[in-house]
């Protein structure tokens, strides 16, 4: 009688225990770098509390949206999203709207008309300007932070940076801005400017390699540093690079001496593991750290108070216009 009554506690008290909340978290394409890494740090929050569930859109809109209209219909209460095509949105929100479903969209900002459409819609990212702000510093110190006197990597002597620039996803707000803004940067700070070539690569490696390629061919070694948005069409660019000798590791070690060895400077963002092993072997000159570990923060902290706490009370994040948490960037050169 006596185990009886114990089991029968027993099985009250795990029936009583809450489960954790599963939040669908769709993720524009998961065979893109940084947000694959992205990814697996939402995943390694995963717990008692809440567990996140990936959806791969394959960067596909039409997919991502199936994934959407059912994870609406089986009534989940809030869904982490990583836009395939962030400016249209709109139809996304309108659902969640009917269904009263929360958002908190990632890393591919919707219009900020669009966010105003219904206050339960939040953007967790970073700010694309301040990315390029922080590039194009890398770029005033490496060439000497005097626009009147450019140091010897000005390789012809002509007071001008000659610059290609890698940019990635055409309309994506941190392909717009970073390309923009570093651009600027360097004029307000009287920088003169000579940028060879813009070209697309969609925030891709390969795309990158086969970009730098053709630079190699049309430009020679005209240019004196490669700009690219991100860590994956810088590492790109540098096994071009390698492939044509501008890179040369003379004694094998598998490290660029820079006071010895042939290199040239190419810088990045995101700071991808990758990246950095890259700065401290000597390949790529620095990169811009787009801190996805503090954001993964910030959306499990979101979450916890959207649906556990149901009050954003004991958030504490800057909520910018009742819907942004921004991230700061930071730069990351080889010191
Ligand atoms: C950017 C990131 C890129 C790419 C893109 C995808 O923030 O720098 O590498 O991942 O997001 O939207």
């Amino acid at each position: 009688m006596k185990k009886l009554f114990i089991l029968i506690i027993t099985v009250f008290l795990i029936s009583c225990q809450e489960k954790p909340i599963v939040v669908p978290l769709l993720i524009y394409n998961m065979g893109d770098n940084y947000m694959s890494d992205f990814e697996n740090r939402i995943q390694e929050l995963n717990g008692t509390r809440v567990i996140y569930e990936t959806y791969d859109c394959q960067n596909s809109q039409i997919i991502q949206n199936e994934y959407i209209e059912q994870l609406m219909k089986d009534n989940y209460p809030l869904l982490i999203i990583n836009p395939v095509d962030r400016l249209s949105v709109y139809a996304i929100i309108n659902k969640a709207i009917e269904t009263n479903t929360k958002i908190i969209f990632i890393n591919r900002e919707p219009l900020k008309s669009d966010m105003q459409l219904d206050s339960d819609l939040y953007y967790i990212g970073a700010d694309a300007k301040q990315s390029a702000e922080l590039q194009a510093e890398i770029v005033m110190e490496l060439f000497g932070n005097n626009p009147n006197q450019l140091n010897t990597f000005d390789k012809n002597d002509d007071g001008i940076i000659q610059a290609f620039i890698l940019k990635g996803e055409q309309g994506h707000q941190d392909a717009e801005a970073r390309t923009q803004y570093v651009i600027e940067t360097l004029l307000d700070n009287d920088f003169e400017v000579d940028v060879l070539d813009i070209t697309i690569a969609n925030f891709d490696m390969l795309t990158a390699v086969l970009a730098m390629d053709q630079h190699i061919e049309k430009y020679g070694n005209q240019f004196e540093v490669v700009l690219a948005n991100n860590d994956a069409m810088a590492i790109g660019a540098i096994e071009s690079l390698i492939n044509h000798e501008y890179f040369l590791d003379s004694n094998e070690d598998g490290i660029i001496d820079r006071d010895l060895e042939q290199w040239v400077p190419v810088i990045g963002i995101d700071g991808l593991d990758i990246a950095i092993e890259m700065i401290q072997n000597g390949y790529l000159y620095g990169t811009v750290l787009n801190d996805s570990q503090a954001m993964v923060e910030a959306i499990d902290a979101l979450t916890v108070s959207l649906l556990i706490n149901n009050s954003l009370n004991g958030f504490d994040y800057q909520i910018t216009d009742g819907q942004y948490i921004w991230i700061d960037y930071q730069k990351l050169i080889f010191e």
